[in-house]
Order: C-alpha cells, then structure tokens, then sequence
C-alpha cells in the first residue's frame, strides 16, 4: 500500500473513532439529563419516592400524626386546601364536585356521604362504611391518595411535606360545628422534631422541610 492509501485509511480510521467519541458523549450527556432532581410537576410524589418506589410510603407518614398536629396551622391549612377545592367543596351542606363535599370529614365514615359515587376500591377499604376518616386515616391518605388506598378515583398525586400535610389536617377539623379533639401525642411532642421512640429505631426522618434523603 502507497503512503497515500494510508493515510486515507489512517483518517477514516480517526475519523470513525472522533464520531463514535462525539456519540459517547452526546449520550452521556442524554442520558444523564434525564432524572432531574425536582421534576416539576410531581415534585412531591418523586421527593418520598426518589429514584424507587419501595419503601416510600413507610418513609413518608413515618412521624405519627399526633405529634404533627402539635405544631399544625388551620389557617395555613387553608391555603393547602385551595388545592382540593378543585374537586371538593368544604362548607357544610356544600355539593359534590368531582370528589365528595367533605364537611365535618375527620371522623366520619369512609365512602358514605350522601349522593356521592364512590369507587370500589375506596368502598372495600371502608369496609361498608365501618372505618372512620380518623386523622391518621387522613395522614396516610393524604400523603399519598393512590398508595394507600389502591384503585381510589382520588386524583391527586399527593402532599409528601409533613408540615404541610399537618395543616391541611388542622384546617379539614375545622370543618365541623364541633371539631374532634386533636389526638394525643403519645410520644412528648414538644420541642424536637420527632419524639425520641424507641420502637422506631429505623426512623430516619430528616429535618423538618427537607426532602427525605434518598438511601443510596
Ligand atoms: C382531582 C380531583 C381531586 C383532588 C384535587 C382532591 N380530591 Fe379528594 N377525592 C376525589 C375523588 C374523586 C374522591 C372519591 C375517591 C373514590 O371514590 O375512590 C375523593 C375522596 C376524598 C376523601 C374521602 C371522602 C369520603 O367521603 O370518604 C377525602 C378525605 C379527600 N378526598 C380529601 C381530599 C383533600 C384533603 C384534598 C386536597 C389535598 C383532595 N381530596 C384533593 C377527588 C379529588
């Protein structure tokens, strides 16, 4: 072979590694911009649920309610609410939207108000009526409608951020004539952020407002 075949050869060669190079990293840089840190629009549901679902939930309701609604807002609550009031209706007698009217909610029997067409799936876990909307009910629910109770036609993703969760609660038992007493924080709520519990050694809940560190 001549010198000039060669060098053809030669920089067909260079060439084929400069575009396999360029391809390398133009995927590196794809691939890598796929899993932003707060997709926008499920913020809540991917901050508990981060790079895999397992465990999640257990995570995300770890801190008992009671002791959540020891430092709970109604008023703040309220402003939560407007997010609901896309689907329900809060005042007492108030119609059924897309989701059932939910005055004096916190106590009330599941999947039983009035005029209102629940899914079956909602309906097996009130056990016909039999389980009540307790504030731990709620807790759970409302942290993550669809993980708790599977198949409910509840369409909302989620509100993952205790606090905020908390005084949705604290405003949902205002929607009463007699609002339920707040329950009991078993565990000395005051003062710390999670009561000191023995029986949850596994409890890794970050500080308040951040985003539960993913376990990697
Ligand atoms: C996109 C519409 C939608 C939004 C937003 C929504 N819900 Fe619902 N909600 C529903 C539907 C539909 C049901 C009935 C669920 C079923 O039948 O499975 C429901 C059921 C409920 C129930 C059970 C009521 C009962 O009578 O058993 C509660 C409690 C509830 N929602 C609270 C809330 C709260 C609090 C918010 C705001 C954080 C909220 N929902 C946001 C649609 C919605």
């Amino acid at each position: 072979m001549d010198s000039s075949a060669f060098n053809k050869y030669a920089m067909a060669f260079l060439a084929t590694v400069f575009v396999v190079m360029t391809a390398g990293i133009l995927s590196d840089f794809v691939f890598d911009s796929h899993a932003p840190e707060k997709p926008g629009f499920i913020i809540q549901a991917a901050e508990a649920g981060g790079e895999g679902e397992a465990g999640a939930p257990a995570a995300a309701a770890a801190v008992p309610i009671a002791t959540l609604l020891a430092s709970a807002d109604a008023t703040r609550g309220e402003a939560v609410f407007k997010r609901c009031q896309a689907c329900h209706t809060g005042e007492k007698g108030g119609a059924n939207k897309v989701g059932p009217n939910l005055w004096d909610i916190v106590d009330r029997p599941m999947a039983t108000h009035e005029g209102f067409s629940y899914s079956g799936a909602i309906k097996d876990f009130s056990k016909g009526g039999k389980e009540l909307w307790t504030f731990d009910h709620l807790n759970h629910f409302l942290t993550s409608p669809k993980a708790y109770i599977k198949g409910t036609a509840m369409g909302f993703a989620g509100d993952k951020k205790d606090n905020e969760r908390a005084d949705l609660i604290a405003y949902l038992r205002t929607l009463s004539d007699s609002p339920k007493p707040l329950p009991a924080a078993d565990a000395a709520p005051a003062g710390g952020d999670k009561p000191a519990d023995p029986a949850k050694p596994a409890d890794a809940k970050p500080a308040e407002g951040a985003a539960p560190a993913p376990a990697k």
